[in-house]
Order: C-alpha cells, then sequence, then structure tokens
C-alpha cells in the first residue's frame, strides 16, 4: 500500500495522524507508585495473544503508523515479549517503557527480538525514597542501576530515564540525576515528566514553570520536539526533556498516539474511558475498520 496516500492516512476529527502506537501488554506490575496513573486502564481483564499484538500493529502500518512503544504494568513481566517482538512487521522505533527491575537477564535477548530502545522509570538516586515511592523493598533500586548498564551495554539506546518530579521529594534531585545522567555519555537521556494527578498526590505537584525557566537559564541549547512540542534541554551536554502533560492544550494538540489496552481495546485517549474500541482476537482484514474507528473517536482532553 502507498503510505503517501493520503485515504491511507489515519486521522481524528481535529487533523490529528497517527503515527505511533503505545501498546500496554500487561496489567501485571511487579512495583506499586504512589502516583501510578495505570496508563489510563485500570479494568483489563487478562492480556492480548501475540496475534492480536502482531495483527494491530500490521495493520496500523498500512496506514503510516511506523513507531510502537510497549508498556504496562511491567511489560517484561510477560515472559513471551520476545516472542511478541519478533511478530512485529519492520518498524522506524520500537520502544519499551520498563522499571528496569527484570532487564538485566533480558537486555540481550529483547534487543536481538528487535526492540531498539528502552525508556527506564527513575524518580529518585535514593534507595530510600525510591523504596516509598514504589511501595518496594530489598534489591529492587540496585537492580534498576544494574538494568540501566545493561540496556546501555547492549545498545538499547538512547536509554531515556523518566523521572516523574514529586515536589520536595525528587525535584531536589534534579542536579543529581544529570550528573548520573552525564556519566554515560550520551546514551542516557533524562526525562522529566509533571506530575498527573492520579490517586490523590496532589500534594505533590511542582511549579512546572519554574522548574522550566532554570533548565532554560542553564541549558547551553534548546530545542522543540514535534511529539508533543516537548523542550529538550542540552546541559552540558546532556540532554534533558521535560514532558508536560498537565493541562497543556499543546500537548493534546500535537498528540499522534493510539493506545491499546493490556486486554487489547484501542483507547483514543489516557484521560476517557468511555470510548475503546474492542480488538482482541480481530483477524488482520477487521483490524483497520476497528482503528480507524478508534481514530474517529479521538477528542482533545485539553483545548482553548
Ligand atoms: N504522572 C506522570 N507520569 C506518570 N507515569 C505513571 N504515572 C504517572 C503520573 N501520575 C509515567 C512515569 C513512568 C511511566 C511508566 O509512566 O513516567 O515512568
Amino acid at each position: 500500500m502507498n503510505q503517501t496516500s493520503l485515504k491511507d492516512v489515519l486521522t481524528d476529527p481535529f487533523g490529528r495522524t497517527i503515527k505511533s502506537l503505545r501498546i500496554s501488554i500487561t496489567n501485571r506490575c511487579n512495583l506499586n507508585c504512589i502516583y501510578c496513573h495505570h496508563e489510563g486502564d485500570t479494568d483489563s481483564q487478562g492480556e492480548m495473544s501475540v496475534e492480536t499484538i502482531s495483527n494491530i500493529v500490521h495493520a496500523a502500518i498500512d496506514y503510516g503508523v511506523n513507531r510502537v512503544k510497549f508498556s504496562g504494568g511491567e511489560p517484561l513481566l510477560r515472559k513471551d515479549f520476545e516472542e511478541i517482538l519478533l511478530s512485529l512487521p519492520k518498524l522506524k522505533d520500537v520502544s519499551a517503557t520498563t522499571n528496569g527491575i527484570l532487564l538485566k537477564e533480558r537486555a540481550h535477548s529483547l534487543k536481538e527480538a528487535g526492540l531498539d530502545r528502552v525508556n527506564i522509570s527513575l524518580d529518585t538516586l535514593d534507595p530510600e525514597k525510591y523504596h516509598y515511592i514504589t511501595n518496594s523493598n530489598g534489591k529492587m533500586f540496585e537492580k534498576v542501576l544494574e538494568g540501566i548498564h545493561s540496556a546501555v551495554d547492549v545498545g538499547l539506546t538512547p536509554v531515556k530515564l523518566n523521572m516523574v518530579l514529586l515536589k520536595g521529594l525528587t525535584d531536589i534531585e534534579i542536579d543529581d540525576m544529570l550528573e548520573f545522567t552525564s556519566e554515560y555519555k550520551g546514551q542516557v537521556i533524562l526525562q522529566l515528566i509533571e506530575l498527573m494527578d492520579f490517586n490523590d498526590v496532589s500534594s505533590y505537584q511542582i511549579d512546572a514553570d519554574l522548574i522550566e525557566k532554570n533548565l532554560n537559564l542553564r541549558a547551553d541549547e534548546v530545542r522543540i520536539r514535534s511529539m508533543h512540542r516537548r523542550k529538550k534541554y542540552i546541559i552540558n551536554g546532556t540532554e534533558v526533556e521535560f514532558v508536560r502533560p498537565v493541562d497543556n492544550t499543546e500537548f493534546c494538540a500535537n498528540c499522534n498516539r493510539l493506545r491499546v489496552t493490556a486486554d487489547g481495546k484501542l483507547k483514543p485517549c489516557l484521560l476517557v474511558n468511555d470510548n475503546l474500541v474492542d480488538a482482541s482476537g480481530a483477524s488482520l482484514e477487521e483490524m483497520p475498520e476497528l482503528l480507524k474507528l478508534a481514530v474517529s473517536r479521538r477528542i482533545p482532553y485539553c483545548r482553548k
């Protein structure tokens, strides 16, 4: 199929063309973070088969989608994640968001199976804070650090560190995290994330404007990413991105991703739950209509 033909493009009623899929492959997680938004899905029953995932992606690439991000829960809890990756068509970018705990053992096989890069969630460099935020204990923090090393080692790069900013808890560690990131000499990017208030965590909300002002002052260079119009700061040679999803009309206006829940429902928006389209068990032939239906239901959550 000719990917440049307009009729083949998945464009929503607000003119936003879908370019990427964010696919949750499990709701299970080995952590329990205080702020977790569960990718907007706490209802999923069961998990999609490899075939359903493969069908969704194969159908979507005919419409110009060329990026896929896998998430969870914790995606590495699926023992068949490699099998899922091997079932995919050729894509421009295949990534996963992981907490990194199981990454050391899997990094190599995931890379071999076609994973290009990973985002690793790490909000703090203090083990005690880490265990508080993630409701975990023991060796979890150490395992994440090992996971980051392994990801860099096998070339799941650039590794992005997802750091959720929590007022008084992690926002005071931005400098430490920058230093940690810079040790990887360009292989690791720091991604600061504004907290979205799930689970009543508003007391941890930061002043994003203030933080952005500080980054601006210190940056040698500032670039704008087309995706969500995110700002990217270069500070002492290290890349820092700031993701601001809260009350951000630009964020929604530039959103080009369609979500898929763990149990195979196409999900037009993280924050909306009454417009899902069930694609579990659908054949490759049935998929285009389901994709178009989901895309037709996309409405920017924040608009002017
Ligand atoms: N606010 C912002 N980001 C969140 N994440 C999960 N819950 C929230 C929230 N409430 C993001 C984190 C984590 C990824 C899996 O999801 O960046 O790394």
